[in-house]
């Protein structure tokens, strides 16, 4: 377990913002989490915890408390019959390596989720997703240390609440009360089947590609993604800076009404907050050195900003003049780095 004193925000989340957190401990295994835990415990100081800081904020005063970052590695098969896998992750894996792993043996699930940033463990709490999937698809469980109740929780799917980039993880009373040590999942053999979302097949089609196997649909979402979203290493963003919007049949049918496309899939109505930036002009367009970018308006980068309260200025600006055209209210979608609120 390695403690850090006074450690800048910038320095350890993506979008490369915010003052000093006091305290810093990388984790490397479930007893060292527990250590960290007793260690804000003992010092009274509130606990974050963080995976590689891809979609945290940072906040110019910094964080008086423990952020606990998960490096808790490994892949292990708990059961593997003709067609089916049952996989444990460490939540401390990058996403990636974990995607390719399963795609690597053919199973079918999380391909098209490639190359989102972050860790297995941060998966479920925003329940990520990408072109049809989310994580909510093929979790089981999710091993977890609940700071309230002080014991090692071990929760199924069904009891986290999943819904769009919304889980028990991250909302209510219970965001920021867990610790996901371990994610398990179950994938099965096979291909996904056209019709994909619109970008996707749109690929596909231009390159010809037919054979829709996990470790191709991989290499295309890949590439899509490749052209488009920034590499984090180079650029400061934090991926999709806003969300997009789900609708009610009703507010579907107003939107349509005053011309904003809505996709209609059998389960939501999603009216694409890429295209409401695009077409109220902001693709490319910068705030507060802030800038859209011109690639995937839903992408802040962080060109020259350097406080978070100028990129709260860039997203009010930005938010209003969609508002004022749309009637949209944009949100964003990173979590801010701070004490969580206490219901206990
Ligand atoms: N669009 C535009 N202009 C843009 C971007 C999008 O008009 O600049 C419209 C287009 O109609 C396009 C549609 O929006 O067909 C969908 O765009 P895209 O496929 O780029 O996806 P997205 O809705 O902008 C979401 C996720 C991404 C995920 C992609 C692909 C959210 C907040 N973002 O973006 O996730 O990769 O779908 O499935 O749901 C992330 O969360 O960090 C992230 C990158």
């Amino acid at each position: 377990m390695i403690i850090q004193e006074n450690v800048p925000l910038s320095t350890i989340t993506t979008m490369r913002l915010g003052g000093p957190a006091d305290y810093v401990v990388d984790v490397e295994s479930v007893d060292e989490a527990l250590e960290a835990i007793e260690f804000a415990e003992e010092k009274n100081l509130p606990i974050y915890f963080l995976g590689t800081g891809a979609n945290s904020l940072g906040l110019d005063e910094g964080f008086r408390g423990v952020i606990i970052r998960n490096h808790i590695k490994g892949f292990e098969i708990l059961s593997e019959t003709g067609n089916e896998i049952i996989v444990k992750a460490g939540g401390g894996e990058i996403w990636d390596d974990f995607v390719e792993y399963i795609t690597d043996r053919g199973y079918s699930g999380i391909e098209a989720m490639s190359k989102i940033p972050g860790t297995v463990g941060a998966a479920p709490v925003q329940n990520i997703g990408a072109y049809g999937q989310d994580v909510s698809n093929t979790l089981e469980s999710v091993e977890a240390f609940d700071t309230m109740l002080d014991e090692y929780v071990e929760i199924p799917a069904k009891d986290c609440d999943f819904s769009y980039r919304h889980s028990i993880f991250n909302s209510g009373e219970t965001s920021g009360r867990y610790f996901i040590l371990n994610c398990t999942f179950r994938f099965k053999k096979g291909k996904l089947t056209p019709p994909f979302y619109n970008s996707l097949q749109a690929y596909l089609d231009e390159h010809s590609i037919t054979d829709y196997s996990p470790k191709n649909i991989r290499q295309a979402v890949s590439e899509i993604r490749a052209g488009k979203l920034p590499d984090p290493a180079a650029i400061a963003s934090a991926g999709s800076f806003f969300k997009n919007f789900i609708l009610t049949d009703a507010e579907a049918d107003e939107a349509e009404k005053k011309g904003i496309p809505v996709y209609r899939s059998a389960t939501e109505n999603k009216v694409n907050t890429g295209w409401l930036l695009e077409n109220a002009g902001l693709k490319g367009k910068s705030f507060h050195g802030f800038k859209v970018s011109d690639k995937a308006a839903l992408i802040l980068i962080n060109e020259s900003g350097e406080s978070y309260a100028d990129l709260k200025q860039a997203e009010e600006e930005i938010a209003k003049i969609v508002y004022d055209k749309y009637g949209f209210k944009i949100e964003p979608e990173p979590v801010i780095i701070k004490e969580r609120e206490q219901h206990d």
